[in-house]
């Protein structure tokens, strides 16, 4: 049986690190590709990647590669390709370069890989899932967009700091665009089963949701060049390995959603079964109040962003 073949565009810091942790899954056989300006780099990543595997004892493929004749045939293709804003850059300008360069990939895509499921990292998230798609001309549920599980992993991770328990007890769902106005649940919020409510004071909570939506700034902060990218890649595997085995998992993830939660059209973070077919289904919570006006709000902010970036785009 052929293993799955996973091409991940861009060899930067999120793709080279997806790659690391992909082939430590043994979730398939994986192509680096990155622009031709980056000659061997994606190689010599590739290789080394390669040389770790009689260590941590994983069998996978590992190439490197500017040519998109050797993505042919993924059945995954994950989208990390982009820049990162600089000095004198725009929000604008940044959202046209990153449009013009996931445009480029996902028409190259479209070519070699025409029954790939397509991941998209590259930001401004809920923009880019959309443009890819609509290139590629790809079915729906084979293209998604990957921002909720890192968020949620982030409000997870602060809520066991805050607690003093283990990740794995804290069970979270966020749904929204992937920037401040995202909308982590508190009512599908808890710890071993146990409401949130139960265990932390309202207030205090409402600064771990806080922290959350700044949480991308929180790193770049730290960093200072560049943003993060070891949650960013972990979270990317995860969804990787939901359609490789077939898992199933309910994620938060970028979906396209339109009679869904009545959003009309655009990608946006939701719930939703990730399986070997792909977004199989959304999964459509009742909100409380408060949420429904926030997540309202989040989708308001999505819309607008498509919107200036098809301006942009003509
Ligand atoms: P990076 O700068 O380390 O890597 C980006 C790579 O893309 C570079 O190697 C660059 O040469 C390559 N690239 C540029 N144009 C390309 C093209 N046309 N074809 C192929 N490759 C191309 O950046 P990093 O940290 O890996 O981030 C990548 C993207 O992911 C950024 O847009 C970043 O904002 C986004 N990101 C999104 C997250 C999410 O949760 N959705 C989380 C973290 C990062
Ligand atoms: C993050 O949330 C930059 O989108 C990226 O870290």
């Amino acid at each position: 049986m052929r293993r799955s073949k996973i091409s991940i565009i861009g060899a930067g810091n999120v793709g080279a690190t997806t790659a690391h942790w992909c082939a430590a899954a043994e979730l398939g056989d994986i192509t680096l590709l990155d622009i031709p300006q980056t000659e061997t780099m994606p190689a010599g990543k590739a290789l080394d990647l390669m040389e770790a595997s009689p260590i941590m004892g994983f069998d996978s493929r590992i190439v490197g590669t500017t040519e998109y004749g050797d993505t042919t045939d993924s059945d995954i293709v994950v989208i990390t390709a982009g820049l990162p804003r600089k000095p004198g850059m725009s929000r604008d300008d940044l959202l046209k370069t990153n449009a013009s360069i996931v445009t480029t990939v996902s028409e190259q895509v479209a070519k070699h890989s025409p029954n790939a499921f397509v991941i998209v990292v590259s930001n401004p998230l809920d923009a880019m899932v959309q443009r890819a798609q609509k290139v590629t001309g790809f079915p729906h549920p084979r293209v998604m967009g990957q921002a909720g599980v890192l968020d949620t992993a982030r409000y997870r991770t602060f809520l066991a700091m805050e607690l003093g328990v283990s990740v794995e007890d804290v069970q979270a769902m966020l749904m929204g665009g992937h920037g401040d106005t995202m909308v982590p649940l508190r009512t599908c919020t808890s710890v071993g089963g146990i409401p949130i409510s139960q265990l932390l004071p309202g207030p205090r909570l409402e600064e771990i949701i806080e922290r959350t939506r700044k949480g991308g700034g929180e790193i770049v902060g730290l960093l200072k060049t560049g943003s993060a990218f070891y949650a960013p890649a972990a979270a990317t595997t995860q969804m990787v390995e939901a359609i490789v085995k077939d898992k199933k998992r309910l994620l938060p993830l970028a979906a396209y959603c339109d009679s869904e939660y009545q959003v009309g059209g655009y990608y946006v973070g939701v719930p939703a079964i990730l399986g070997a077919g792909g977004v199989e289904r959304i999964v459509e919570l009742s909100l409380d109040e408060h949420e429904q006006v926030e997540f309202r709000k989040s989708v308001d902010a999505v819309k607008e962003l498509v919107e200036t970036m098809e301006t942009l785009l003509t």
